[in-house]
């Protein structure tokens, strides 16, 4: 006989389950979970037993939310850094900032992210962090239980980096690829590195080309920015006489691991450049509205079959870190540019999941609610007086629902979040914790 698999079971009795498959199946039914995965989903037998049942009639179960491009670093920078637009705002607040990171404030930092994200029900993120000092991210991440992919930025090039950002090319791929050694697959595979150059203003050639090979050689995330502000991609321009999207493919990048966070500014070949590359973009409208860098042409991009999937940046541009707001602005925003429906409150939950499974190349373990994947989810009460008149799952999720709507979080089976209150750590110490060190880091850096 074979013997049962040892560790915990979880069933989820009589949701609505919004499953993001294929053909957008939503159901009436339940979900067992064991050892983290997605065992059945729709009936279980009333004799199933497991360590928990949750009755979940009236609520919408949802694959976990997955933003692609965040700074979880930049978290304790939050109100320091209003009203600015990205290069002055990354020179005179967020470098400096940045700068005056120690391990303590980092792990506040993550700790003070991944609260708020998996009390929203964000269950997955891309972030990069800052140049030194990323093991304490990771090291704060694991007992959390928040998925996460990081790369340590990289930067070796531009004057105006601080001193202490600076690296030099090799210790800063040497320390990349060292990272990935100590971390990647830990956690039972919930953390996972990635490179991270800052985006091609600070960075050499010959960093970002020993990334594409150290990428490739790996099969590792590259996770960047590019063309998000007008000025940016100026100054690519000046200094190597290509567009951006050209300047990174010319230097071995542009593959299916390629991450861009904005692309506001990309024209049509750059963008036909970017599907046959199979590059994937990471759309950040909160951040893109209040730095002012622009309106980016997801529908043209979509229209191409370009994956485009959705991050919150960082909170020192945004300033929150909660998914169903970029849900709401991605879709509003093509509203505006393209008419209302250009890109759908469906399209809006589809980039918010499957896409961003897809960018990190984890499509086949994570984004719906499917037999075998991975248990990542949440629970949203649909008997909220905010949603009472509608129907449509997807209408209430996108153009309804906030995160402070979100019950229950779970990611690899674990119930992360419990009827609004998280099982692994203590909100309140969290935000102490996070604001004595925001105050000490502020005045390190002399604001
Ligand atoms: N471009 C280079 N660095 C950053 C950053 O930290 N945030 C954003 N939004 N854009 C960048
Ligand atoms: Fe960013």
């Amino acid at each position: 006989m074979v013997p049962e698999p040892q560790g915990s079971s979880l069933i989820i009795r009589g949701a609505t389950i919004v499953t993001m498959n294929d053909t957008f199946t939503v159901l009436e039914g339940d979900v067992l979970v064991r050892d983290g995965r997605l065992v059945s989903v729709g009936v279980v037998a009333d004799h199933e037993r497991a360590d928990r049942v949750i009755h979940a009639r009236g609520a919408y179960l949802v694959p976990g939310f997955i933003q692609t491009h965040i700074h979880l670093c930049q978290t304790l920078f939050r109100g320091y850094a209003d009203d600015l637009a990205l290069l002055d705002w990354l020179k005179t607040r967020i470098w400096p900032m940045e700068a005056a990171h120690t391990p303590a404030s980092l792990a506040a930092a993550a700790r003070q992210a991944a609260s708020e994200l998996l009390l929203s029900g964000t269950t997955t993120v891309l972030t990069m962090e800052t140049v030194h000092d990323t093991d304490a991210v990771f090291a704060a991440l694991e007992p959390l239980g928040l998925r996460a992919v990081v790369g340590k930025c990289m930067m070796d090039a531009d004057d105006a980096v601080p001193a202490r950002l600076l690296e030099r090319t090799a210790h800063s791929l040497d320390e990349s690829v060292a990272l990935a050694r100590r971390w990647h697959g830990r956690a039972n595979g919930r953390l996972r590195a990635a490179f991270a150059p800052r985006f091609a203003v600070s960075c050499s050639q010959s960093l970002l080309e020993g990334v594409a090979s150290l990428s490739q050689e790996h099969g590792l995330v590259v996770h960047t920015h590019a063309s998000e502000n007008r000025d940016e991609v100026a100054l690519i321009r000046q200094r190597t006489g290509r567009s951006n999207i050209d300047y990174l493919a010319h230097t071995g990048l542009a593959s299916p691991r390629l991450c861009l966070a904005h692309c506001v500014w990309v024209d049509d070949r750059e963008q036909a450049v970017m599907a046959e590359r199979e590059v994937k973009v990471l759309h950040c409208p909160g951040s893109n509205l209040k730095l002012g860098s622009g309106l980016a042409p997801v529908v043209e991009m979509r229209a191409k079959g370009i994956s485009v999937s959705l991050g919150a940046d960082g909170a020192a541009c945004n300033n929150h870190l909660d998914m169903f707001e970029e849900m709401r602005l991605a879709a509003v925003l093509q509203s505006v540019r393209q008419g209302p429906g250009a890109l759908t409150a469906r399209d809006a939950l589809w980039m918010a999941t499957r896409e961003g499974a897809r960018a990190i190349g984890l499509d086949h373990e994570l984004g719906s609610i499917e037999t075998g994947k991975r248990a990542d989810f949440l629970l949203i009460d649909r008997d909220r007086p905010q949603f009472l008149t509608t129907r449509d799952p997807y209408s209430t999720l996108v153009y309804s629902a906030r995160g402070t709507d979100v019950r229950t979080t779970v990611v690899d089976g674990e119930v992360l979040v419990d009827d609004f209150r998280p099982t692994r750590w203590d909100p309140a110490t969290c935000a102490d914790e996070a604001r004595a060190q925001a105050a000490a880091l502020a005045s390190r850096a002399g604001f």
